[in-house]
């Protein structure tokens, strides 16, 4: 039977990130492979209430229903922090992050298309594309100043015009650098002049641990880019709800995508978020997150200096939730991993994982997520890898 599905079917394989989320569920294992906000840090009391009211009052709750305009409004007032003003007609509501990506890349993309992508990007990016069997055009990208923006301009003057670039400009996932504001500004300058669309990536644009709060790309050209943002990583990814924020015309064309997938985002949770919303309790709870990961990170960048400081250089991230470590060029992260199952117990996800195609920056680095575990647990897991890597040197 698995012969008769789709050729790109027959092309993809199982994601890494489903082997992982097996592997590590034992309590023996440390992870700081996934990418997990905490759970103890979810607002849930404040959500049961939410849930209570909205469940009690509103009698068409459980139907199906249109857009919640409440929560586009809440949404609305959030994307003034990133320095995005919008209408609420130009935001759409997504169930989550990734599906604002998949929905896009089926609004921007014909099979066989071409796609500008970094190096090294989120996977669930690249899972996306597979049914579209796009060429790649990769742009070198680095831990600290991120995509290369010059390289991207070399591509879009020499290249056939992709349909579209992806970009994700804070906390990056997996490498964690914060892009310049110049950067972000040459970014939506190229879009514009080459007419070739972004899809502007911000899970963690929202945690922000320096107070240096860069504007979203989207802030800088409005017509060519597309945001997607998400609740998962600054309220609770169970909620499954995000949102894109792109002109009208767009998002009539979203809405056809939509419907044919999953009809409409699940109307319970959209009235819970915008009554939390609502509540002015968020700002108080995003404070509260961006304390608690800063110094999270803080304790894993302390472990990582007094066990590998002198095999390893690793970056120290102004947001986001992941820390990308390198190691030696003669060590090679999968190999590491796979011991580590069986041996030390520290999960974390080998570079090669997120790379599109081959490259240095890759084989012999790991991303470690530092908001899942507390400071014991990172204590504990940054000595195990501090083993398992000694051994190997
Ligand atoms: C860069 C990036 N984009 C999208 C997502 C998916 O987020 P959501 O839970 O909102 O679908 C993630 C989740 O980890 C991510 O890291």
């Amino acid at each position: 039977m698995a012969q008769q599905l789709a050729t790109w079917t027959q092309l993809t394989k199982r994601s890494a990130l489903q082997d992982m989320l097996e592997l590590t569920s034992g309590s023996e294992y440390i992870s700081f492979g996934l990418g997990l906000p905490n759970a103890e840090f979810f607002p849930t009391e404040q959500l049961a209430r939410s849930a209570n009211e909205v469940l009690l009052q509103q009698s068409n709750i459980l139907q199906y229903a249109p857009p919640t305009e409440l929560l586009k409004q809440q949404i609305q007032l959030l994307m003034g922090q990133r320095g995005v003003h919008c209408s609420t007609s130009q935001i759409f509501l997504t169930a989550g992050a990734q599906q604002g990506i998949n929905l896009l890349a089926r609004l921007l993309l014909d099979p066989g298309k071409t796609v500008l992508s970094e190096e090294v990007t989120y996977t669930g990016f690249l899972q996306v594309l597979e049914p579209f069997q796009p060429r790649i055009l990769t742009v070198p990208t680095d831990p600290v100043m991120g995509i290369d923006v010059e390289q991207v301009e070399k591509i879009l003057q020499t290249e056939e015009r992709p349909a579209c670039m992806y970009v994700i400009p804070s906390g990056h996932n997996p490498l964690s650098y914060t892009l310049s504001r110049e950067k972000r500004q040459r970014l939506a300058q190229l879009a514009a002049e080459y007419e070739v669309p972004i899809i502007e990536d911000d899970p963690y644009g929202f945690l922000e641990y320096e107070d240096i709060e860069i504007p979203a790309i989207k802030s800088f050209q409005s017509d060519w880019v597309f945001y997607v943002g998400s609740f998962s990583k600054i309220l609770a990814p169970g909620l499954r709800l995000g949102w894109i924020i792109a002109n009208e015309e767009v998002i009539e064309k979203l809405s056809i995508a939509k419907e044919a997938t999953d009809i409409n985002t699940t109307t319970l949770t959209q009235q819970i978020a915008a009554n939390f919303l609502q509540k002015d309790e968020f700002t108080k709870h995003l404070l509260y997150l961006r304390q608690e990961y800063s110094s999270r990170r803080n304790c894993m960048l302390d472990h990582l200096s007094a066990r590998l400081g002198e095999v390893g250089s690793w970056t120290s991230p102004t947001s986001g939730i992941f820390i990308w470590v390198r190691f030696p060029e003669y060590i090679n992260t999968m190999e590491l991993f796979r011991e580590s199952i069986t041996t030390e117990k520290v999960t974390f996800f080998p570079g090669n994982v997120f790379a599109v195609g081959q490259n240095q920056i890759s084989t012999s680095s790991i991303r470690l997520n530092f908001s899942f575990n507390n400071h014991d647990k990172i204590d504990e897991g940054i000595a195990r890898l501090s083993r398992l890597v000694k051994r190997h040197i």
